[in-house]
Protein backbone atom coordinates (compact mmCIF):
# COMPACT_ATOMS: atom_id res chain seq x y z
CA UNK A 1 0.00 0.00 0.00
CA UNK A 2 1.41 3.33 -0.55
CA UNK A 3 1.91 6.46 1.28
CA UNK A 4 -1.35 7.85 0.57
CA UNK A 5 -3.32 4.97 1.17
CA UNK A 6 -1.98 3.98 4.54
CA UNK A 7 -2.64 7.78 5.32
CA UNK A 8 -6.39 7.66 4.38
CA UNK A 9 -6.87 3.88 5.59
CA UNK A 10 -5.34 5.32 8.72
CA UNK A 11 -7.12 8.32 9.53
CA UNK A 12 -10.54 6.65 8.62
CA UNK A 13 -10.23 4.35 11.17
CA UNK A 14 -9.82 7.33 13.64
CA UNK A 15 -13.67 8.01 13.04
CA UNK A 16 -14.80 4.50 11.91
CA UNK A 17 -16.71 4.21 14.79
CA UNK A 18 -18.48 7.27 14.81
CA UNK A 19 -19.72 7.14 10.97
CA UNK A 20 -23.54 7.77 11.70
CA UNK A 21 -22.63 11.32 14.02
CA UNK A 22 -19.96 12.23 11.04
CA UNK A 23 -22.42 11.80 8.59
CA UNK A 24 -24.69 13.89 10.04
CA UNK A 25 -22.04 16.55 10.86
CA UNK A 26 -21.54 16.63 7.15
CA UNK A 27 -24.56 17.08 5.99
CA UNK A 28 -25.53 19.90 8.71
CA UNK A 29 -22.27 21.40 7.60
CA UNK A 30 -23.13 20.90 4.09
CA UNK A 31 -27.08 22.87 4.29
CA UNK A 32 -25.99 25.04 7.03
CA UNK A 33 -23.35 26.46 4.52
CA UNK A 34 -25.19 26.21 0.76
CA UNK A 35 -29.02 25.53 1.68
CA UNK A 36 -29.36 25.52 -1.68
CA UNK A 37 -28.00 22.42 -2.27
CA UNK A 38 -30.27 20.54 0.47
CA UNK A 39 -32.69 20.11 -2.70
CA UNK A 40 -30.74 17.71 -4.25
CA UNK A 41 -31.02 15.06 -1.77
CA UNK A 42 -34.19 13.16 -1.10
CA UNK A 43 -36.99 14.65 0.72
CA UNK A 44 -36.19 12.34 3.99
CA UNK A 45 -32.93 12.42 4.52
CA UNK A 46 -32.17 9.22 6.64
CA UNK A 47 -28.46 9.65 7.66
CA UNK A 48 -27.71 5.82 8.35
CA UNK A 49 -28.95 5.54 4.52
CA UNK A 50 -26.67 8.13 3.61
CA UNK A 51 -25.66 7.38 -0.13
CA UNK A 52 -22.92 9.90 -0.75
CA UNK A 53 -20.90 10.31 2.08
CA UNK A 54 -20.54 5.92 2.49
CA UNK A 55 -20.00 6.12 -1.65
CA UNK A 56 -17.17 8.87 -1.80
CA UNK A 57 -14.86 7.12 1.30
CA UNK A 58 -15.18 3.95 0.11
CA UNK A 59 -14.19 5.82 -3.71
CA UNK A 60 -11.37 7.83 -2.00
CA UNK A 61 -10.25 4.38 -0.17
CA UNK A 62 -10.01 1.73 -2.46
CA UNK A 63 -9.61 4.26 -5.82
CA UNK A 64 -5.95 4.45 -4.46
CA UNK A 65 -4.64 4.58 -8.14
CA UNK A 66 -7.91 6.76 -9.69
CA UNK A 67 -6.02 6.45 -13.42
CA UNK A 68 -7.28 2.79 -12.87
CA UNK A 69 -10.84 3.53 -12.36
CA UNK A 70 -10.91 7.02 -15.04
CA UNK A 71 -13.88 5.34 -17.08
CA UNK A 72 -15.68 4.63 -13.80
CA UNK A 73 -15.18 7.60 -12.17
CA UNK A 74 -16.14 9.48 -15.82
CA UNK A 75 -19.22 7.86 -15.76
CA UNK A 76 -20.24 8.57 -12.15
CA UNK A 77 -19.69 12.24 -13.02
CA UNK A 78 -21.63 12.04 -15.85
CA UNK A 79 -24.62 10.45 -13.77
CA UNK A 80 -24.00 12.70 -11.32
CA UNK A 81 -25.69 15.63 -13.98
CA UNK A 82 -28.97 13.58 -12.47
CA UNK A 83 -28.57 15.14 -9.38
CA UNK A 84 -28.38 18.37 -10.73
CA UNK A 85 -24.66 18.70 -9.57
CA UNK A 86 -22.37 21.24 -10.81
CA UNK A 87 -18.34 21.80 -10.29
CA UNK A 88 -18.63 24.03 -8.29
CA UNK A 89 -20.00 21.74 -5.92
CA UNK A 90 -17.54 18.98 -5.28
CA UNK A 91 -15.30 21.29 -3.40
CA UNK A 92 -17.94 22.06 -0.98
CA UNK A 93 -18.73 18.82 -0.47
CA UNK A 94 -14.86 18.07 -0.22
CA UNK A 95 -14.57 20.38 2.12
CA UNK A 96 -17.55 19.57 4.47
CA UNK A 97 -16.56 15.82 4.59
CA UNK A 98 -13.13 16.67 5.80
CA UNK A 99 -13.89 18.61 8.34
CA UNK A 100 -16.62 16.67 9.51
CA UNK A 101 -13.97 14.00 10.23
CA UNK A 102 -11.48 16.15 11.96
CA UNK A 103 -14.30 17.08 14.30
CA UNK A 104 -14.87 13.78 15.13
CA UNK A 105 -10.95 11.93 15.20
CA UNK A 106 -10.19 14.43 17.79
CA UNK A 107 -6.10 15.33 18.69
CA UNK A 108 -5.28 12.01 16.56
CA UNK A 109 -5.96 14.59 13.46
CA UNK A 110 -3.05 15.77 11.80
CA UNK A 111 -2.08 18.09 9.15
CA UNK A 112 -0.63 14.78 6.92
CA UNK A 113 -4.45 13.54 6.98
CA UNK A 114 -6.28 16.56 6.12
CA UNK A 115 -3.98 16.53 2.99
CA UNK A 116 -4.16 13.24 2.25
CA UNK A 117 -7.77 13.05 1.78
CA UNK A 118 -7.79 16.97 -0.12
CA UNK A 119 -5.65 15.50 -2.55
CA UNK A 120 -7.08 11.91 -2.89
CA UNK A 121 -10.71 13.68 -3.12
CA UNK A 122 -9.25 16.31 -5.37
CA UNK A 123 -8.40 14.13 -8.19
CA UNK A 124 -11.09 11.62 -8.05
CA UNK A 125 -13.52 15.32 -8.26
CA UNK A 126 -11.80 16.14 -11.43
CA UNK A 127 -12.46 13.03 -13.21
CA UNK A 128 -16.12 13.20 -12.53
CA UNK A 129 -16.34 17.08 -14.13
CA UNK A 130 -14.55 16.32 -16.55
CA UNK A 131 -16.68 13.40 -17.43
CA UNK A 132 -19.69 15.60 -16.52
CA UNK A 133 -18.56 18.17 -19.19
CA UNK A 134 -17.75 15.87 -21.79
CA UNK A 135 -21.03 14.16 -22.15
CA UNK A 136 -23.52 15.44 -25.00
CA UNK A 137 -26.52 13.42 -23.47
CA UNK A 138 -29.22 15.31 -21.21
CA UNK A 139 -28.71 14.79 -17.16
CA UNK A 140 -31.66 12.21 -17.41
CA UNK A 141 -34.76 11.43 -19.94
CA UNK A 142 -38.85 11.43 -19.10
CA UNK A 143 -40.26 7.88 -20.19
CA UNK A 144 -43.92 6.93 -19.92
CA UNK A 145 -44.86 3.34 -18.10
CA UNK A 146 -46.58 1.61 -21.08
CA UNK A 147 -46.97 -1.69 -19.34
CA UNK A 148 -47.26 -3.10 -16.14
CA UNK A 149 -47.10 -6.73 -14.75
CA UNK A 150 -46.69 -8.13 -11.67
CA UNK A 151 -45.10 -11.67 -12.24
CA UNK A 152 -44.67 -12.49 -8.25
CA UNK A 153 -45.90 -10.86 -4.85
CA UNK A 154 -42.76 -8.98 -5.12
CA UNK A 155 -41.56 -9.08 -8.99
CA UNK A 156 -42.90 -6.59 -11.34
CA UNK A 157 -41.89 -6.60 -14.88
CA UNK A 158 -42.75 -2.98 -16.77
CA UNK A 159 -41.98 -1.55 -20.11
CA UNK A 160 -41.35 2.46 -20.84
CA UNK A 161 -41.51 4.52 -23.83
CA UNK A 162 -38.40 7.43 -23.35
CA UNK A 163 -39.18 10.63 -24.92
CA UNK A 164 -36.61 10.73 -26.62
CA UNK A 165 -34.22 7.99 -27.54
CA UNK A 166 -32.14 6.51 -25.26
CA UNK A 167 -28.72 4.68 -27.06
CA UNK A 168 -27.38 1.71 -24.85
CA UNK A 169 -25.98 -1.31 -25.29
CA UNK A 170 -27.77 -4.64 -24.06
CA UNK A 171 -26.06 -5.54 -20.81
CA UNK A 172 -25.93 -2.22 -19.00
CA UNK A 173 -28.21 -0.71 -16.48
CA UNK A 174 -29.75 3.14 -16.12
CA UNK A 175 -30.51 5.17 -12.56
CA UNK A 176 -34.41 4.79 -12.15
CA UNK A 177 -36.49 7.29 -10.17
CA UNK A 178 -39.98 7.87 -9.84
CA UNK A 179 -40.04 11.42 -9.25
CA UNK A 180 -44.64 10.73 -8.42
CA UNK A 181 -43.78 8.11 -5.50
CA UNK A 182 -40.32 8.62 -4.60
CA UNK A 183 -38.55 12.08 -5.31
CA UNK A 184 -35.20 12.36 -5.90
CA UNK A 185 -34.45 8.80 -4.96
CA UNK A 186 -32.43 7.08 -7.89
CA UNK A 187 -31.67 3.51 -7.93
CA UNK A 188 -29.62 1.57 -10.48
CA UNK A 189 -31.83 -1.39 -12.32
CA UNK A 190 -30.78 -3.49 -15.63
CA UNK A 191 -32.27 -2.91 -19.13
CA UNK A 192 -33.63 -6.40 -19.81
CA UNK A 193 -33.90 -6.09 -23.40
CA UNK A 194 -31.53 -5.53 -26.22
CA UNK A 195 -31.84 -2.19 -28.39
CA UNK A 196 -34.88 -2.14 -29.79
CA UNK A 197 -35.92 0.13 -32.72
CA UNK A 198 -39.09 1.18 -31.00
CA UNK A 199 -36.50 2.72 -28.03
CA UNK A 200 -38.82 1.04 -25.27
CA UNK A 201 -36.99 -0.28 -22.34
CA UNK A 202 -38.27 -2.73 -20.18
CA UNK A 203 -37.22 -3.73 -16.63
CA UNK A 204 -37.64 -6.81 -13.67
CA UNK A 205 -37.82 -5.41 -10.55
CA UNK A 206 -37.69 -7.03 -7.32
CA UNK A 207 -39.27 -5.57 -4.12
CA UNK A 208 -37.45 -5.41 -0.84
CA UNK A 209 -38.87 -5.32 2.39
CA UNK A 210 -37.42 -2.23 3.61
CA UNK A 211 -36.41 -0.46 -0.03
CA UNK A 212 -38.17 2.39 -1.16
CA UNK A 213 -37.79 2.56 -4.54
CA UNK A 214 -38.05 -0.81 -5.51
CA UNK A 215 -41.13 -1.34 -3.56
CA UNK A 216 -43.14 2.25 -4.92
CA UNK A 217 -41.51 0.21 -8.38
CA UNK A 218 -43.01 -3.38 -8.14
CA UNK A 219 -47.05 -2.07 -5.47
CA UNK A 220 -47.33 1.59 -6.97
CA UNK A 221 -45.73 1.64 -10.26
CA UNK A 222 -49.02 2.69 -12.74
CA UNK A 223 -49.18 2.70 -16.28
CA UNK A 224 -49.28 6.58 -17.87
CA UNK A 225 -47.05 7.30 -15.03
CA UNK A 226 -43.19 9.05 -16.12
CA UNK A 227 -40.42 8.38 -14.56
CA UNK A 228 -37.04 9.98 -15.16
CA UNK A 229 -34.07 7.33 -16.29
CA UNK A 230 -30.17 8.34 -16.46
CA UNK A 231 -27.26 7.24 -18.58
CA UNK A 232 -26.55 3.83 -19.22
CA UNK A 233 -23.58 2.09 -17.15
CA UNK A 234 -21.56 -0.73 -17.45
CA UNK A 235 -19.45 -3.25 -18.92
CA UNK A 236 -21.37 -6.26 -18.83
CA UNK A 237 -21.75 -6.44 -23.06
CA UNK A 238 -20.90 -9.48 -25.27
CA UNK A 239 -17.85 -9.56 -27.19
CA UNK A 240 -18.58 -10.06 -30.72
CA UNK A 241 -15.88 -11.14 -31.81
CA UNK A 242 -15.86 -14.35 -29.13
CA UNK A 243 -16.09 -17.61 -30.62
CA UNK A 244 -16.60 -19.28 -27.35
CA UNK A 245 -19.49 -20.78 -26.16
CA UNK A 246 -21.53 -18.87 -23.28
CA UNK A 247 -22.94 -19.78 -19.83
CA UNK A 248 -25.21 -17.08 -18.36
CA UNK A 249 -25.74 -17.57 -14.58
CA UNK A 250 -28.89 -15.44 -13.02
CA UNK A 251 -30.22 -15.05 -9.27
CA UNK A 252 -33.90 -13.66 -9.49
CA UNK A 253 -34.06 -10.60 -11.05
CA UNK A 254 -30.49 -10.62 -12.00
CA UNK A 255 -32.13 -12.39 -15.13
CA UNK A 256 -32.73 -8.87 -16.41
CA UNK A 257 -28.98 -8.19 -17.93
CA UNK A 258 -29.23 -11.73 -18.70
CA UNK A 259 -32.16 -11.75 -20.78
CA UNK A 260 -30.73 -8.59 -22.82
CA UNK A 261 -27.28 -9.94 -24.04
CA UNK A 262 -29.67 -13.44 -24.57
CA UNK A 263 -31.62 -10.95 -27.33
CA UNK A 264 -28.77 -9.43 -28.68
CA UNK A 265 -27.09 -13.09 -29.74
CA UNK A 266 -30.59 -14.32 -30.97
CA UNK A 267 -29.97 -11.71 -33.87
CA UNK A 268 -26.48 -12.60 -34.74
CA UNK A 269 -25.82 -15.94 -33.21
CA UNK A 270 -25.61 -19.32 -35.24
CA UNK A 271 -22.61 -20.68 -33.87
CA UNK A 272 -22.33 -20.69 -30.22
CA UNK A 273 -23.63 -22.78 -27.50
CA UNK A 274 -25.66 -20.81 -25.08
CA UNK A 275 -26.35 -22.47 -20.89
CA UNK A 276 -28.71 -20.64 -19.10
CA UNK A 277 -28.83 -21.19 -15.26
CA UNK A 278 -31.91 -19.27 -13.93
CA UNK A 279 -32.38 -19.75 -9.93
CA UNK A 280 -34.16 -18.28 -7.40
CA UNK A 281 -35.79 -19.76 -3.85
CA UNK A 282 -38.98 -20.74 -4.65
CA UNK A 283 -40.67 -21.58 -8.56
CA UNK A 284 -42.89 -18.20 -8.16
CA UNK A 285 -39.55 -16.17 -8.03
CA UNK A 286 -38.89 -17.65 -11.61
CA UNK A 287 -40.99 -15.32 -13.00
CA UNK A 288 -39.79 -15.35 -16.58
CA UNK A 289 -39.75 -19.04 -17.08
CA UNK A 290 -42.47 -19.15 -19.93
CA UNK A 291 -40.93 -16.75 -22.09
CA UNK A 292 -37.15 -18.61 -21.46
CA UNK A 293 -39.17 -21.68 -22.68
CA UNK A 294 -39.85 -20.27 -25.22
CA UNK A 295 -37.03 -18.66 -26.74
CA UNK A 296 -35.23 -22.28 -25.65
CA UNK A 297 -37.66 -23.69 -27.67
CA UNK A 298 -37.07 -21.33 -30.40
CA UNK A 299 -33.20 -21.32 -30.58
CA UNK A 300 -31.75 -25.12 -30.78
CA UNK A 301 -28.19 -23.42 -29.62
CA UNK A 302 -29.98 -22.35 -25.99
CA UNK A 303 -29.93 -24.78 -22.69
CA UNK A 304 -32.18 -23.68 -19.29
CA UNK A 305 -31.74 -24.91 -16.39
CA UNK A 306 -33.65 -23.89 -13.80
CA UNK A 307 -32.68 -24.47 -9.73
CA UNK A 308 -34.90 -23.45 -6.56
CA UNK A 309 -32.79 -23.53 -3.23
CA UNK A 310 -35.83 -23.15 -1.17
CA UNK A 311 -38.66 -25.32 -2.81
CA UNK A 312 -38.19 -29.17 -1.87
CA UNK A 313 -40.85 -29.89 -4.44
CA UNK A 314 -39.70 -28.19 -7.55
CA UNK A 315 -39.38 -30.36 -10.54
CA UNK A 316 -36.11 -28.98 -11.59
CA UNK A 317 -32.63 -28.68 -10.09
CA UNK A 318 -32.11 -27.81 -5.87
CA UNK A 319 -30.20 -25.78 -4.62
CA UNK A 320 -28.07 -22.50 -5.02
CA UNK A 321 -27.65 -21.67 -8.60
CA UNK A 322 -23.95 -21.35 -8.08
CA UNK A 323 -23.68 -25.00 -6.73
CA UNK A 324 -25.99 -26.44 -9.61
CA UNK A 325 -23.17 -25.00 -12.31
CA UNK A 326 -20.80 -27.04 -10.66
CA UNK A 327 -23.11 -30.06 -11.74
CA UNK A 328 -22.52 -29.42 -15.46
CA UNK A 329 -19.48 -28.68 -17.01
CA UNK A 330 -16.96 -28.82 -17.87
CA UNK A 331 -16.75 -25.03 -18.22
CA UNK A 332 -12.53 -23.84 -18.75
CA UNK A 333 -13.34 -22.33 -22.05
CA UNK A 334 -16.49 -20.71 -21.43
CA UNK A 335 -16.93 -17.21 -21.52
CA UNK A 336 -19.10 -16.13 -18.24
CA UNK A 337 -21.69 -13.82 -17.25
CA UNK A 338 -23.20 -14.03 -14.16
CA UNK A 339 -25.81 -11.44 -12.34
CA UNK A 340 -27.94 -11.38 -9.23
CA UNK A 341 -27.72 -10.80 -5.43
CA UNK A 342 -23.80 -9.98 -3.99
CA UNK A 343 -23.82 -13.09 -2.38
CA UNK A 344 -25.22 -15.07 -5.05
CA UNK A 345 -22.69 -13.74 -7.27
CA UNK A 346 -19.99 -13.96 -4.28
CA UNK A 347 -20.63 -17.91 -4.63
CA UNK A 348 -20.57 -18.27 -8.06
CA UNK A 349 -17.65 -16.68 -8.56
CA UNK A 350 -16.07 -18.84 -5.95
CA UNK A 351 -17.00 -21.77 -7.97
CA UNK A 352 -15.93 -20.98 -11.07
CA UNK A 353 -12.35 -20.31 -9.45
CA UNK A 354 -12.63 -23.23 -7.88
CA UNK A 355 -13.64 -24.72 -12.00
CA UNK A 356 -10.64 -23.15 -13.29
CA UNK A 357 -12.76 -20.63 -15.40
CA UNK A 358 -10.04 -17.84 -15.65
CA UNK A 359 -11.12 -14.72 -14.36
CA UNK A 360 -10.54 -12.74 -17.70
CA UNK A 361 -13.47 -14.94 -19.30
CA UNK A 362 -16.41 -13.88 -16.48
CA UNK A 363 -18.26 -10.91 -16.41
CA UNK A 364 -20.82 -10.14 -13.80
CA UNK A 365 -23.20 -7.14 -12.21
CA UNK A 366 -23.68 -7.34 -8.50
CA UNK A 367 -27.15 -5.88 -7.67
CA UNK A 368 -25.56 -5.47 -3.50
CA UNK A 369 -22.00 -5.11 -1.83
CA UNK A 370 -22.75 -7.55 0.59
C1 LIG B 1 -25.60 -2.55 -11.39
C2 LIG B 1 -26.91 -2.83 -10.68
C3 LIG B 1 -28.00 -3.28 -11.39
C4 LIG B 1 -29.19 -3.58 -10.72
N1 LIG B 1 -30.24 -4.07 -11.45
C5 LIG B 1 -31.37 -4.46 -10.80
C6 LIG B 1 -32.47 -5.06 -11.54
O1 LIG B 1 -32.43 -5.19 -12.77
N2 LIG B 1 -33.56 -5.45 -10.83
C7 LIG B 1 -33.64 -5.32 -9.46
O2 LIG B 1 -34.67 -5.74 -8.89
N3 LIG B 1 -32.64 -4.72 -8.75
C8 LIG B 1 -31.52 -4.29 -9.40
N4 LIG B 1 -30.50 -3.70 -8.68
C9 LIG B 1 -30.71 -3.42 -7.26
C10 LIG B 1 -31.38 -2.02 -7.11
O3 LIG B 1 -30.50 -1.00 -7.59
C11 LIG B 1 -31.70 -1.64 -5.65
O4 LIG B 1 -30.56 -1.79 -4.86
C12 LIG B 1 -32.79 -2.46 -5.05
O5 LIG B 1 -33.95 -2.38 -5.86
C13 LIG B 1 -33.12 -1.95 -3.63
O6 LIG B 1 -33.47 -0.58 -3.69
P1 LIG B 1 -34.50 0.06 -2.65
O7 LIG B 1 -34.53 1.52 -2.86
O8 LIG B 1 -35.76 -0.66 -2.71
O9 LIG B 1 -33.78 -0.29 -1.26
P2 LIG B 1 -32.93 0.70 -0.37
O10 LIG B 1 -33.84 1.73 0.19
O11 LIG B 1 -31.73 1.13 -1.16
O12 LIG B 1 -32.43 -0.33 0.73
C14 LIG B 1 -33.27 -0.69 1.83
C15 LIG B 1 -32.55 -1.64 2.75
O13 LIG B 1 -32.48 -2.93 2.13
C16 LIG B 1 -31.13 -3.36 2.03
N5 LIG B 1 -31.03 -4.04 0.73
C17 LIG B 1 -30.87 -3.45 -0.48
N6 LIG B 1 -30.84 -4.39 -1.45
C18 LIG B 1 -30.99 -5.59 -0.82
C19 LIG B 1 -31.06 -6.93 -1.28
N7 LIG B 1 -30.97 -7.26 -2.58
N8 LIG B 1 -31.25 -7.91 -0.36
C20 LIG B 1 -31.37 -7.63 0.96
N9 LIG B 1 -31.31 -6.36 1.45
C21 LIG B 1 -31.12 -5.36 0.58
C22 LIG B 1 -30.30 -2.09 2.10
O14 LIG B 1 -29.02 -2.35 2.65
C23 LIG B 1 -31.13 -1.22 3.05
O15 LIG B 1 -30.86 -1.52 4.40
C24 LIG B 1 -29.29 -3.40 -9.34
C25 LIG B 1 -28.20 -2.89 -8.62
C26 LIG B 1 -27.02 -2.62 -9.27
C27 LIG B 1 -25.86 -2.09 -8.48
C1 LIG C 1 -15.55 12.52 -5.03
C2 LIG C 1 -16.76 12.99 -5.25
C3 LIG C 1 -18.03 12.14 -5.26
C4 LIG C 1 -18.19 10.78 -5.33
C5 LIG C 1 -17.11 9.68 -5.44
C6 LIG C 1 -19.61 10.53 -5.32
C7 LIG C 1 -20.19 9.26 -5.41
C8 LIG C 1 -21.53 9.01 -5.26
C9 LIG C 1 -22.14 7.69 -5.38
C10 LIG C 1 -21.42 6.40 -5.78
C11 LIG C 1 -23.47 7.84 -5.08
C12 LIG C 1 -24.54 6.72 -5.05
C13 LIG C 1 -24.94 6.43 -6.46
C14 LIG C 1 -26.30 6.83 -6.82
O1 LIG C 1 -27.21 6.93 -5.97
O2 LIG C 1 -26.52 7.01 -8.05
C15 LIG C 1 -23.71 9.24 -4.83
C16 LIG C 1 -24.94 9.77 -4.54
C17 LIG C 1 -25.18 11.14 -4.49
N1 LIG C 1 -24.28 12.15 -4.72
FE1 LIG C 1 -22.31 11.95 -5.04
N2 LIG C 1 -20.29 11.73 -5.22
C18 LIG C 1 -19.37 12.74 -5.19
C19 LIG C 1 -19.62 14.09 -5.13
C20 LIG C 1 -20.87 14.65 -5.06
C21 LIG C 1 -21.14 16.07 -5.01
C22 LIG C 1 -20.08 17.17 -5.11
C23 LIG C 1 -22.49 16.22 -4.91
C24 LIG C 1 -23.24 17.54 -4.85
C25 LIG C 1 -23.89 17.95 -3.84
C26 LIG C 1 -23.08 14.89 -4.87
C27 LIG C 1 -24.42 14.61 -4.75
C28 LIG C 1 -24.95 13.34 -4.62
C29 LIG C 1 -26.37 13.09 -4.32
C30 LIG C 1 -27.49 14.13 -4.17
C31 LIG C 1 -26.51 11.71 -4.22
C32 LIG C 1 -27.80 10.91 -3.92
C33 LIG C 1 -27.91 10.83 -2.43
C34 LIG C 1 -29.00 9.88 -1.92
O3 LIG C 1 -29.77 9.32 -2.72
O4 LIG C 1 -29.04 9.70 -0.69
N3 LIG C 1 -22.06 13.97 -4.97
N4 LIG C 1 -22.52 9.92 -4.94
Amino acid sequence: MGDLGRLLKESWSLVEEHQDKVAGYFYARLFLSHPDLRELFPVHMDVQRSRLLGAIVTAVQTLEDPEKFDEYLRSLGRDHRKFHVEPEHYEVVGGALIEAMREYAGEQWSVEYDQAWADAYAVIASKMIQGAEADSNPPYWYAEVVAHERRAKDIAVFTVQPMQPLEFRAGQYVSVECPRIQPRLWRTYSVANAPRRDNTLEFHVRSIGAGWVSSALVRRLEVGDMIRLAAPMGTMNLDRRSTRDTVFVAGGTGLAPIKSLLEELTRYNRTRWVHLFFGARNREDLYDLAELNRLAARYPWLSVVTACSDDPTFPGEQGNISEVVARYGPWSEHDFFVSGSGPMVKDTLKTLAELQVPSIRIKYDSFTDF
